[in-house]
């Protein structure tokens, strides 16, 4: 057996705890991490198809166009971590490439236990002499690594992305807490969306498919389950938009009206268009991108990026 699965979930607590904690901030707020319930992780996997949502796409040509260097840059005899890795389809792009040079354990990480137990399996299948490691734990709080982990190098892969969510001085911190985690000799191949045209960010967070409103309304109908809540989802509507000033796409969650929700002994008003900010995703121009990572301790070593500079993978060392 190749592979093995490390449940270390907090308890479901959180989710009540942090509705109530985010409905009673102003203004209305809840973190994104919580999207990603079973569905939300198969509608996230659906947006990454939507022909608008340019990051998958973009960010696959860069792999395919420069997957040997990256390796090259990775070298043989490491342990690659992926934290929130969701359907490991990314890190295929490497593995493919490395043929006989596989890396020695690789670890997946997804706070969504079902989805990531399956894609994990799968890729174990696929990767018979790769040693699979998957750990469900919600990666954006200080987390525990199994064991099991052979001391090598330490090589964090974080595509898509998914940097984006924390605020930029949440980032560094975060960046820094990896590089606590991979030790000196570790490095990270990381991807992040560029500035780009707000007409292309605009569509891209409001596919003609609704998607990606389905991603965002499916966090009330999670609440509705798992907290036994009567909130009526078709009283909010999906609303996302590059916000330039900040350099980031906001999501948030209109109500269509004036409301009121009951959430376990507590009562939440709604005025008519107030929102709940469900989600921030920042994007950053090279420059402003290697600035942050060299206040969290990393050296950029490379950057790589696609014709029309829409999206940019960065292999970072660790800073002695
Ligand atoms: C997974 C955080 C990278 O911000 O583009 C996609 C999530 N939200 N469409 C992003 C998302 C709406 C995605 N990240």
């Amino acid at each position: 057996m190749n592979f093995q699965l490390h449940n270390y979930q907090p308890d479901t607590e959180d989710l009540k705890t942090v509705v109530i904690k985010g409905l009673q901030h102003s203004p209305k707020q809840l973190h994104p991490k919580f999207f990603y319930d079973e569905i939300g992780s198969k509608l996230f996997d659906q947006i990454c198809q939507q022909p608008e949502y340019y990051i998958p796409t973009v960010e696959q040509e860069i792999f395919a166009q420069y997957a040997d260097e990256m390796i090259e840059c990775i070298s043989s005899n490491c342990v690659i971590i992926e934290p929130g890795a969701g359907s490991t389809k990314k890190i295929r792009f490497l593995l493919e490439r490395m043929q006989k040079n596989l890396p020695t354990m690789y670890v997946p990480m997804d706070i969504s236990a079902e989805h990531l137990q399956r894609s994990a399996q799968q890729l174990a299948n696929d990767y018979p002499e790769l040693s699979v490691h998957a750990v469900c734990v919600d990666h954006t709080k200080p987390f525990q690594l199994p064991d099991e982990i052979p001391a090598h190098r330490r090589v964090l892969f974080y595509p898509g992305s998914s940097l984006g969510n924390f605020k930029p001085h949440e980032a560094i911190d975060f960046l820094q807490e990896l590089r606590n985690q991979g030790g000196d000799d570790s490095a990270l191949l990381i991807g992040i969306d560029t500035k780009k045209d707000s007409d292309v960010l605009n569509h891209a967070y409001n596919d003609a498919a609704e998607v990606t409103a389905a991603f965002n309304l499916n966090l009330l109908t999670r609440i509705n389950s798992e907290l036994g809540t009567k909130i009526a989802v078709d009283r909010f509507a999906h609303h996302a938009f590059y916000n330039k000033a900040k350099s980031r796409i906001e999501m948030h969650l209109v109500s269509k009206q004036e409301q009121t929700l009951h959430i376990l002994q507590h009562e939440f008003h709604f005025d008519a268009g107030e929102t709940i900010h469900t989600e921030n995703s920042y994007k950053y121009s090279v420059n402003e991108f290697q600035t942050l990572v060299t206040k969290a301790g990393w050296v950029c070593d490379h950057v790589w990026l696609d014709d029309k500079h829409y999206f940019g993978v960065y292999f970072l060392r660790a800073a002695k």
